[in-house]
């Protein structure tokens, strides 16, 4: 494997120091947790620590056992400690935009089982408003045209301009999630009520789940290519 990025490294070094023996710690999904995946196998070894971990999605968890870490399901470990987990987008607020690597349903149910959500990103993940990056919308695959096109109506509703896009594609088919289901990207520019939209997807029956966290995060640790950090509380 190539050198980590510096930044993400050093976010990744930061929120492991929260790692204590005998925690329940959640993994995230995406470059920047692999970078924090691979400094909690060392530090573990090293430590000789005893952590319970549940992944956020297989490819976690493919990596995750293959540095060594025990990987349970969230429902055999019941509740965590800490869940650590990249972002594609992080607000001054800590409401954040994630779904970028199509495990945004795991991974919201994986923070919302924790009593404290840390996210690692790197500075140009830090935006002023949600929005500029494509919002993830997991669906269903049975009547899918039809929750597009109930989205495009609430996106109309909410007087914001943008559409659904289905633009994860795998040799000309859609992407699959873990749990079996599609992902559409909003393409919306900005969000200036983000809550408001969280309501008006969550009340659309073929959505599962979009990427909008809001109220969730604890803590955002930047890692900057010095490796230096700022915490956003
Ligand atoms: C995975 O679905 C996402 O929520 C990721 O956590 C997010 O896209 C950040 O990924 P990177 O660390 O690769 O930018």
């Amino acid at each position: 494997m190539s050198d980590p990025d510096p930044a993400k490294l050093a976010a990744s070094r930061a929120a492991i120091e929260l790692v204590r023996d005998g925690m329940r710690v959640g993994l995230g999904t995406g470059s920047t947790a692999s970078v924090m995946v691979r400094e909690l196998a060392a530090k573990v070894q090293a430590e000789g620590l005893a952590l319970r971990c549940a992944a956020t999605s297989q490819a976690t968890a493919d990596l995750a056992e293959s540095l060594g870490l025990r990987i349970e399901s969230l429902d055999q470990i019941g509740w965590l400690d800490l869940t650590i987990d990249g972002a594609d987008e992080v607000d001054p607020d800590l409401n954040l935009i994630k779904g970028g690597g199509a495990a945004h349903l795991r991974e919201k149910i994986v923070a919302m089982a924790s009593d404290r959500m840390v996210v690692i990103a790197d500075p140009g993940k830090v935006v002023e408003q949600l929005g500029a990056f494509h919002l993830p919308v997991e669906a269903l695959a049975f009547g899918f045209e039809t929750t597009r096109e109930l989205i495009r109506r609430a996106l109309e509703d909410l007087g914001l301009k943008g559409r659904p896009i289905l633009q994860r594609l795998r040799d000309g088919e859609p992407v699959i999630t873990d749990e079996g289901n599609y992902i559409l990207d909003l393409a919306l520019e900005a969000i200036p009520d983000a809550p408001a939209l969280a309501r008006a997807l969550s009340a659309i029956p073929g959505v599962v789940e979009h990427g909008l966290f809001l109220g969730i995060c604890h803590l955002a640790i930047i890692g900057r290519a010095d490796g230096s950090v700022v915490e956003l509380r």
